[in-house]
């Protein structure tokens, strides 16, 4: 900034005065000539020259026309600063005469210099919460020129938030504050750029800016505001741990600290601070334990945000826990019989049983029902809500069921239910309401005969299914009498096992069966009793040998067969007729040739006991024969009987008797030969009729019984017992008949009943008489039970 200087010089009388203003080189500033009232000759003449003392040659001296001129550029700035008025003091010495003129020249300012800062900006940070009023000192500007050129004043630019003002001090200068005119908010404006412009006052006049830049620092002036005042939340009781419930939200218009918000639970029920958490910067509350809607099933919970100014906002927080069917219903016996009599009426009340179920609504309703297929039920009473009693639903029986499991499970209503359930055991008690029963409705045994006394022959069983004392069965023998003897007598029965063992030996050609019967009874109050029928059947031993009714074997005399030499091979000489008083197999005979004169001659019928001749009689043979036959039974060990048959082989008596007088000298004997004879056919006739008329009345005597079987069905006749019938001809075990008959027709019927009569004593004769007819006299019919025995004559 290199100006003009205009120099003024102002030139008194002995001094002279100039002015001179910063004008351009060679500029006038003064006249010398006209303000000294000099004359341009003494200026030459006088040799006038400028002196300056401090060497500074800004202005010079124009002799020739007596002007002072700027030899140099001036400066006021640089040379007086501020410094108001800047002169210049020169002197103007004249030789001849020495004179000393003083010389002052004012150097004028001129508006060069603009107003400035020293810098381009001006950066302030102001709190929003500043209040109205507020005065922030700017920088001032600078102006180096003076006076008018100087700083004049100063302008602020936009003027909303703040206004100037200056405060001019004690030099004269001015402080430049800028004024808060208006409260900030960072919030709507948080930066604002202004504009200070400094002017002189200068012509032209100018100026000078500076920026102001205004950063607006934000102030904790908002509080945390929550979305909502209320949340609501729904939790599911079985909500696991750690389950996200809601995230609560909260907002803060600050910035920074201020603007940052932290989560808490600030109040909750007693006793539950740690049930729940929130997480401080998100808000997301969570579960931290386990919900029982039955302990609570509401929540109330206060939240607070708080940002880091202290200012905070709440909210609350209300969760509602839906139930879920989380309990099983709990089943308790409040009172129980552990055991009924199995005679107890039905809908007997057994136990009553309280149930309770925690849950709320449908998941706590209960249902109770007895399981399986018991005769047993459960149902609510109605007077009192859970509680059930459980009776019984049919007539119980112990024998059929002594013990029941009883199971009641109770369900709850909830989806899905759950159930619980309890077993309770429950006895029948026994009552004697059964009797024993045998295990046959009769009972038939067998007993060999000729047993050992005290042999046991069989044992009869009844149970009872009643229990204990009233199960204990004891056995009772009937007394009854068996042929006019107490059946006592027989057997014996023992009471507690029930063994009936023998009391005598028994023959069974004397009693083939008899019966009783047995009584069973329990032990209960009143006993129970039951009877059975026992019949005790004898059976047969070979016990008895073969008897030979024919031929007789008589001590002295000697029986003879005739056997005319004129016999043809197959003659009949004779029969040997033999019994048996057993039966069966033990009866059963067969005949054998035990030793001949002569075995070629001879031969015995097996089965029949025919003797009949082998071959044809020759003269040659021996009229005597001598022929011994065995019968035997078929027994086990088999019995026998031997007979001497004596057989004459000749033409006529005299012979025979010539012959037998040699060795039996009973005369009488052969006298009688030929009636012997004779009375032999008609034995063998009579048999024949005999039997005829046996086989007869066998049939009719069935026929009989059939018919009474059908008169009568209760009385069931004992069937007999028939042997088979052997082969033609022996009589070994039929000779005993019945002749049965009605007294009014007094028409016979002939009836065959048993093989043996038990009352038969069989007497054979030596002698061969004829047994009278032995009557006896049956039943109410009045039957002839007639016995014939029939004589076999000796010969
Ligand atoms: C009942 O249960 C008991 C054990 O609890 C068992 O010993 C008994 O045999 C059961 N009775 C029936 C009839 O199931
Ligand atoms: C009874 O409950 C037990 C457990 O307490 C369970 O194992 C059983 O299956 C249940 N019985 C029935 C019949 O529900
Ligand atoms: C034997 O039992 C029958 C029924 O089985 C009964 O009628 C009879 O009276 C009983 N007899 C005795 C002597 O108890």
């Amino acid at each position: 900034m290199w100006q003009q200087l205009l120099c003024v010089v102002v030139v008194s009388l002995s001094v002279a005065h100039g002015q001179c203003e910063e004008m351009v080189k060679g500029s006038v500033v003064g006249n010398i000539v006209q303000d000294l009232g000099l004359d341009l000759q003494r200026l030459k003449s006088g040799k006038a020259r400028i002196y300056s003392a401090d060497n500074m040659e800004y202005i010079e001296l124009n002799k020739e026309r007596g002007l002072l001129l700027i030899k140099e550029k001036i400066d006021r700035e640089v040379l007086c600063a501020k410094t108001t008025p800047c002169a210049l003091h020169l002197q103007m010495i004249l030789e001849d005469p020495m004179e000393l003129y003083t010389i002052t020249a004012e150097i004028t300012d001129v508006n060069d210099n603009a107003p400035s800062f020293k810098r381009d900006e001006m950066k302030f940070a102001i709190s929003e919460s500043a209040v109205v009023g507020a005065k922030f000192m700017l920088e001032k500007a600078y102006d180096p020129d003076v006076g008018i050129n100087g700083l004049q004043s100063y302008f602020l630019t936009p003027t909303d938030y703040f206004a100037l003002k200056l405060h001019s001090q004690a030099d004269g200068s001015k402080n430049v504050e800028m004024v808060l005119q208006k409260n900030l908010d960072r919030e709507k404006r948080e930066s604002m750029s202004l504009l200070l412009t400094a002017f002189d006052g200068g012509e032209p006049q100018m100026s000078g800016t500076v920026q102001i830049h205004i950063s607006v620092l934000d102030a904790n002036d908002n509080a945390p505001v929550f979305t909502q005042k209320t949340y609501k939340a729904t939790l599911t009781e079985n909500a696991q741990k750690g389950s996200k419930i809601i995230t609560v939200s909260a907002s803060d218009a600050d910035e920074g600290p201020y603007g940052k918000i932290t989560y808490y639970i600030s109040n909750i029920m007693e006793g539950l601070t740690d049930a729940f958490t929130i997480d401080e910067v998100s808000g997301d509350v969570t579960l931290n334990s386990e919900l029982d809607y039955e302990m609570i099933s509401n929540y109330q919970i206060d939240i607070e945000a708080k940002d880091q100014g202290g200012l905070s906002d709440s909210c609350r927080l209300v969760i509602d826990v839906l139930d879920i069917n989380d309990n099983r219903p709990s089943i308790s016996v409040i009172s129980m019989s552990s055991s009924i009599s199995e005679e107890s009426e039905i809908d007997k009340v057994i136990a009553m049983i309280n149930v309770n179920d925690p849950d709320s609504g449908e998941n706590g309703k209960v249902d109770c029902a007895v399981m399986d297929n018991i005769p047993f039920v459960i149902s609510s009473s109605s007077s009192r809500l859970n509680f059930f009693s459980l009776k019984t639903q049919q007539q119980l029986d112990r024998e059929k069921k002594a013990e029941y499991n009883i199971t009641i499970k109770c369900t709850d209503e909830g989806v899905p239910p759950l159930s619980s359930n309890i077993s309770v055991q429950l006895h029948i008690s026994d009552v004697n309401d059964n009797a024993p029963v045998f295990e046959k409705n009769c009972y038939e045994a067998y007993i060999v005969e000729n047993n050992a006394l005290g042999h046991s022959i069989f044992t009869v069983k009844a149970s009872d299914s009643d229990w204990k004392q009233n199960a204990r069965v004891s056995y009772i023998l009937e007394d009854i009498t068996v042929n006019g003897v107490s059946v006592s007598s027989y057997v014996s029965l023992n009471a507690d096992s029930g063994v009936i063992s023998a009391l005598r030996s028994f023959d069974y050609e004397q009693l083939k069966d008899f019966h009783f019967r047995v009584k069973a009874q329990d032990g209960g109050s009143p006993p129970l009793s039951s009877n059975v029928t026992v019949k005790i059947i004898i059976q047969d031993q070979n016990d008895n040998a073969p008897q030979i009714l024919y031929p007789v074997q008589t001590g002295g005399t000697v029986v003879a067969e005739m056997v005319p030499r004129s016999a043809d091979v197959g003659y009949l000489v004779t029969k040997v007729v033999a019994v048996d008083v057993d039966s069966g197999q033990n009866a059963w005979l067969s005949y054998k040739l035990q030793k001949a004169t002569d075995r070629a001659l001879f031969e015995v019928g097996a089965q029949n006991g025919e003797i009949r001749t082998v071959r044809q009689v020759t003269d040659k043979d021996a009229v005597k024969h001598r022929l011994t036959v065995v019968v035997e039974d078929n027994g086990q060990p088999s019995r026998s009987a031997t007979v001497i048959v004596n057989v004459a082989v000749a033409d006529s008596f005299p012979e025979v008797i010539s012959e037998f007088t040699n060795f039996n000298h009973d005369t009488t004997y052969s006298d009688n030969l030929t009636f012997y004879l004779i009375m032999a056919l008609v034995v063998v006739s009579v048999l024949f009729i005999f039997s005829l008329i046996a086989i007869i009345s066998v049939k009719i005597c069935r026929w009989r019984q059939e018919r009474q079987f059908y008169k009568s069905a209760t009385n069931l006749p004992v069937i007999p017992y028939y042997p088979p019938v052997y082969a033609d001809g022996t009589l070994q075990r039929v000779y005993n008949y019945e002749m049965c008959g009605t007294t009014d027709s007094r028409m016979s019927d002939l009836k065959f009943v048993r093989p043996y009569s038990q009352n038969t004593l069989l007497n054979v004769s030596r002698a061969g008489t004829m047994q009278s007819v032995k009557k006896e006299q049956e039943d109410d019919e009045l039957s002839l039970e007639v016995s014939f025995f029939y004589d076999v004559l000796s010969l």
